[in-house]
């Protein structure tokens, strides 16, 4: 398989967000808003046009020039070498200056990826073969809780390593000794897992007494109940955090594959009291526990997730292993096309 032991082709299938909505308007330099970004090793410009927001190739079919040079006109794209425009309903070249007579050639079409705007993100598919859908995202949905959306941040990693740090239940003492864990109080724990469709696996983190600190309504750290893990395959997961005064908050994460060894997480921090409270020590204090992972996480090596036999594990991997598991099964469906990975996703099954 490429790129290591998981076969990165298989994340074509599946919806990512590629850039916030500020992060694409900020690219507006008086022609349009026009955003390059790498998905999957593929360069994708974003346009944001008169009739919304699109995907297509950063590549002119006429003589290969990226499309992100050129600029927004209504409802078309504009190449900024010798000004063929583009429709942004279907890519079609609608229009070649020094040739206005005609005709255009039927191949001139910038190939055009499915993109939605979900969340204040922007979200991308490259293949839509398996149906599958954009993951859902619970404290947007519900008004008593106030989302803010935090910096996208790039680690030169794989998307899974960076995933599966997220959702390590042994690494809180060593990594975060001062602020998520406690140094000394261990969490080795094993959860029972459930596999929902959608291509859901939930645990419930219950840490022992003191070994667990989050963030709470003020953005301080407070002790922990329990956490309900969600990860939304392939690289999604949400943390519903309950803390012991009875505050909740939500840790919502997608780290989208930018190419075999890079990826940016998108993130939003949610709380459902102090709402009225200042955002800002939300990001910072979670920035703050980022911090601690970025060094560990982009030592690993290699940055993908290598086969079992590479690395060692023990029961308490199990989040780990599971995660893997069905990574790997996803891969596998992959093989036999986008249909058969839609029935991998929604497919009921028993506890894992
Ligand atoms: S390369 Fe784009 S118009 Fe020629
Ligand atoms: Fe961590």
């Amino acid at each position: 398989m490429a790129d290591g032991y998981l076969n990165d082709e298989t994340w074509r299938y599946f919806w990512h967000p590629v850039c916030t909505i500020s992060e694409l308007e900020a690219a507006d330099r008086g022609r349009g808003a026009l955003l390059s970004v790498t998905l999957l090793g593929t360069e994708l410009v974003i346009a944001k046009t008169a009739s919304g927001v699109a995907a297509f190739d950063n590549r002119c079919p006429h003589r290969s020039a990226k499309l992100a040079l050129g600029w927004v006109e209504g409802d078309s794209i504009r190449c900024a070498y010798h000004g063929w425009r583009y429709g942004t309903a279907d890519g079609k070249c609608i229009e070649i200056p020094a040739a206005p007579n005609g005709p255009i050639p039927r191949r001139a079409q910038a190939i055009k990826y499915d993109c939605d705007v979900r969340y204040d993100l922007v979200w991308v598919r490259l293949n839509g073969d398996a149906d599958t859908s954009i993951p859902g995202h619970t404290a947007w949905d519900d008004p008593s809780f106030k989302c803010v959306l935090g910096p996208s941040y790039t680690w030169k990693t794989h998307s899974a390593r960076r995933l599966e740090n997220f959702t390590d239940l042994a690494h809180f003492p060593f990594v975060h000794p001062n602020t998520l864990g406690n140094a000394g109080v261990q969490t080795y724990l094993v959860p029972d897992m459930d596999f929902r469709t959608e291509g859901e696996l939930h645990y419930r983190y219950a840490p022992p007494e003191g070994a667990r600190k989050a963030m709470n309504s003020t953005g301080n750290l407070s002790p922990l109940k329990y956490t309900d893990y969600t990860i939304r395959l392939p690289f999604g997961v949400t943390l519903d955090l309950t803390l012991q005064n009875g505050e909740r908050a939500v840790l919502w994460v997608w780290a989208t594959p930018i190419d075999a060894t890079h990826c940016k997480s998108f993130w939003f921090a949610c709380r459902n009291a102090d709402l009225d409270g200042p955002d800002q020590p939300h990001i910072d204090t979670q920035m703050k526990i980022l911090e601690e992972d970025i060094d560990i996480v982009e030592s690993q090596d290699p940055e993908q997730i290598p086969h079992p036999m590479d690395e060692i594990a023990v029961g308490p991997d199990k989040v780990s292993l599971m995660y893997r598991k069905c990574l790997y099964e996803l891969c596998h469906a992959m093989e036999n096309g986008g249909e058969e990975i839609h029935r991998y996703l929604t497919t009921e099954r028993d506890n894992i």
